[in-house]
């Protein structure tokens, strides 16, 4: 019975509002100049984050992963292309609902607990119950028990989860993340990654994850692979 039946297709991710965010981007190229030496970190990157897909984007250390991260949030400018939310970027910047981050260092509030680094952008979201909402995220994430402890009070890789908790907490259209598993085990990579999956299966929400750990590649529906400033994408059924 092997071949006769199409495998079964996975219902449309429930279309959010983006309000008119399209992640993405177009012929980036990025060169740091240090002294003589020229890095040429991008090399024309193109891509395209739909809603509900979750895409990681692999590579080396040094091809390039962060700097397209960081010209995608407009936290970096590119030397040429164009970037589809910077354009739209006004001067308070990108709201988190439309594209929430986990920057590779977390960049959690040290003198909050878990909870309300997590409950914060919920609040200023507008949420009705943004304790609630972060208690929840929380406890998807496998941190139901510490909500009250402060960031210097867990290990590494539970405050890496707090930061993707925070980042997903306000249900956002887009999620763009560098590295968010590196301090994570197998185990609870995969869990985490369940959650993220089902997550922008539900919500819409599109993710960029970068990453390096053979985990996050299996669990992702497209992996764009970074080399040396330039991205080539590999099908799902060719891994
Ligand atoms: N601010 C900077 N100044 C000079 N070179 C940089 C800077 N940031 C990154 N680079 C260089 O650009 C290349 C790409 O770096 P990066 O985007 O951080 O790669 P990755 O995230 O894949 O490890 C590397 O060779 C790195 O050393
Ligand atoms: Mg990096």
């Amino acid at each position: 019975m092997t071949g006769r039946h199409a495998a079964p297709t996975p219902a449309p991710p429930r279309p959010v509002d983006t309000g008119g965010a399209v992640l993405g981007c177009q012929d980036l190229h990025k060169t740091y100049r240090r002294g003589r030496e020229h890095v040429h970190a991008l090399r024309g990157v193109t891509l395209t984050v739909h809603p509900g897909e979750v895409v990681a984007l692999v590579g080396r250390s040094g091809s390039g992963k962060t700097t397209l991260l960081n010209c995608l949030l407009g936290w970096e400018t590119p030397d040429t292309g164009t970037t589809t939310l910077t354009d739209q970027t006004n001067d308070t910047g990108t709201r988190w609902e439309q594209v929430a981050v986990v920057p590779q260092r977390f960049g959690l509030l040290e003198e909050i607990t878990l909870l309300d680094n997590v409950a914060l952008p919920a609040r200023l979201a507008g949420h009705p119950d943004p304790t609630t909402a972060a208690t929840e995220m929380l406890t998807a994430l496998g941190l139901g028990d510490l909500t009250d402890r402060a960031p210097s009070e867990v290990s590494l890789g539970q405050a890496q989860r707090t930061a993707l908790a925070r980042a997903l907490v306000v249900r956002p259209a887009y999620l763009v993340a560098d590295e968010p598993t590196g301090r994570l085990d197998d185990e609870t990579t995969t869990h985490v990654l369940g959650v993220l999956r089902d997550l922008c299966a539900t919500t819409g929400t599109g993710a960029l994850i970068a990453s390096h750990d053979t985990t996050t590649i299996t669990h992702a529906d497209r992996v764009l692979h970074m080399n040396d400033g330039r991205l080539e994408e590999t099908r799902a059924d060719a891994r």
